[in-house]
């Protein structure tokens, strides 16, 4: 409520109680002259009695007077007393207070006024009084005691978003009076259900002091990497607007779909009132960070043919290229030529791996090696049913030679730490390298031996990589023929 309004209300209230006591006192000191009137306009055998219409006259007054000392004491009780506490007291508990207040005071004021009628025999023993109020008064107060019900319970409280019933009556919870609740809708309507139904409707509530979640979907091609696609709409969602910073938002994949890898975005509004806005605001991040990562939404089976089509003769216009870079760029390739290089390329092939996943597992047979062509791998051994990484090998390292060159079981675990993508080489491709490079076997026997001490060191320190070099110098050129 605006400051002024509230100084006009004040003021209005306080010249009504002025006049309204004034009357009263007016009436009372001229009561005597007023009967006195009315006996000698009335005649002898008046019906009712002039003492009865004063009474009555007075009995309006006092209700009046009444009326506004209630109000009275209403905005002192809940409207300060409650506020200096900061409780909010509910409208409804405000009527209550307000109905039981002025009937009090309007019994009291009867009896006091008519003392031969008895209020009690009168209540009582109209019976056709009693049927007619309880018909007019079903509805009403069925609301009345459902509303008390909900206050009681207190369900949810003004402020809180609320969908009611099948026909999912969704708003803001703007007040629960003693009738209804009164819901202000996302199209700025007012809807008013009424207590009694409320009270047999499920009611689904989102506390305004509460993290409640929303779930946006989107989709992309198949071709798009799923852990790019999380990372890339995580990072996108978490800064907009009215997302929480408390909860990071969850990206994950729902359906394998028709069109594409459908997935939901969940993220838990700040004001959960406003998430129409924060929905939208949502897909428009989505779309533009898509934008700048080069990802794509998935379109009906048609298009997505052509996008296939473009996506393949990309991928192998900038295959061999990129792979005789990345492969030139390995030290143990460097005395290659250029044509053996290009070789060695054409026999590569390309796996990708989500974060989290194995490249290789330990004690499995071999007859691969890999090159991290992308991404980031740790080497990790079995310590007590616990695994513990050895070494971490990033773009341009190369694993999974040993199990390659000597036949043995592979030695460790190398798990993906972010998407990654290999180059994996095999056993063929290998021995026509070895065949035209003899030299080489020396070089990648060294490293293996410096590895093989890494894994061997935490059980006995004393082995060195000279001991083991010449060892696996000849089994490789065992194993490969040389
Ligand atoms: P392989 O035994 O075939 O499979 C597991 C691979 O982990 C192994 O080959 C090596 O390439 C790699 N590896 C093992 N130990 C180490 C280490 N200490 N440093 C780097 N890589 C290692």
């Amino acid at each position: 409520m605006s400051r002024p309004r509230f100084t006009n209300q004040i003021v209005l209230f306080l010249a009504a109680s002025a006049a309204a006591i004034l009357a009263a006192y007016l009436f009372w000191s001229f009561e005597a002259d007023v009967r006195v009137l009315l006996e000698r306009r009335m005649g002898t055998d008046p019906s009712p009695s002039a003492a009865t219409i004063v009474a009555a006259v007075k009995l309006i007054l006092l209700g009046i007077v009444g009326y506004l000392l209630v109000r009275a004491l209403n905005f002192l009780f809940f409207g300060l007393a409650f506020r200096l506490k900061r409780i909010d007291a509910p409208q409804l508990i405000r009527n209550i207070f307000s109905i039981v207040g002025f009937t009090i005071f309007f019994l009291v004021a009867f009896t006091f006024l008519f003392p031969d009628v008895n209020l009690g025999a009168l209540f009582t023993t109209s019976a056709i009084f009693g049927v007619i109020l309880g018909l007019a008064l079903q509805d009403t107060l069925g609301n009345f005691f459902s509303g008390i019900s909900l206050q009681a319970d207190r369900p949810f409280q003004v402020g809180d978003v609320i969908t009611v019933g099948a026909q999912r009556h969704t708003g803001v919870v703007e007040e629960i009076s003693w009738r209804a609740i009164k819901v202000r809708t996302f199209t700025n309507n007012v809807v008013l259900i009424a207590n009694s139904t409320a009270a047999k409707e499920p009611i689904e509530v989102f506390p305004r002091d509460n993290l409640n979640a929303r779930l946006v979907f989107f989709n992309t091609l198949y071709s798009d990497s799923p852990a790019k696609t999380i990372h890339v709409v995580r990072e996108a969602v978490r800064e907009a607007d009215n997302v929480s910073h408390k909860i990071t938002p969850v990206v994950r994949i729902r359906n394998l779909g028709d069109n594409g890898v459908d997935y939901e975005v969940k993220y838990w509004p700040e004001d959960y009132a406003k998430y129409n806005d924060t929905d939208a605001l949502v897909r428009q991040r989505i779309w533009y960070a898509f934008r700048r990562a080069g990802l794509n939404f998935a379109y009906p089976t048609r298009t997505l043919h052509l996008e296939r089509h473009t996506a393949a003769a990309a991928m192998r216009d900038g295959k061999d290229g990129a792979i005789v870079e990345r492969l030139s760029a390995v030290d143990l390739f460097a005395p290659l030529s250029v044509e053996e290089t290009g070789m060695l390329a054409q026999a590569a092939v390309r796996h990708v791996f989500a974060p989290g996943e194995l490249v290789i597992r330990a004690g499995d047979p071999g007859s691969s090696m890999f090159v991290l062509h992308h991404g980031r791998v740790r080497v990790q051994v079995n310590d007590n049913g616990r695994p513990r990484t050895v070494a971490t090998l990033n773009e341009g390292d190369f694993f999974g030679e040993m199990a390659l060159f000597t036949g043995e079981p592979r030695t460790a675990n190398v798990v993906a730490v972010e998407e990654t993508e290999v180059l994996e080489i095999g056993h063929a491709a290998m021995k026509r390298i070895f065949d035209n490079n003899p030299d080489l076997v020396e070089s990648l026997s060294f490293i293996m031996a410096e590895r093989r001490q890494g894994l061997a060191s935490q059980t006995d320190p004393s082995v060195t990589a000279s001991q083991t070099s010449a060892g696996i110098l000849s089994s490789i050129k065992r194993f490969f023929g040389l």
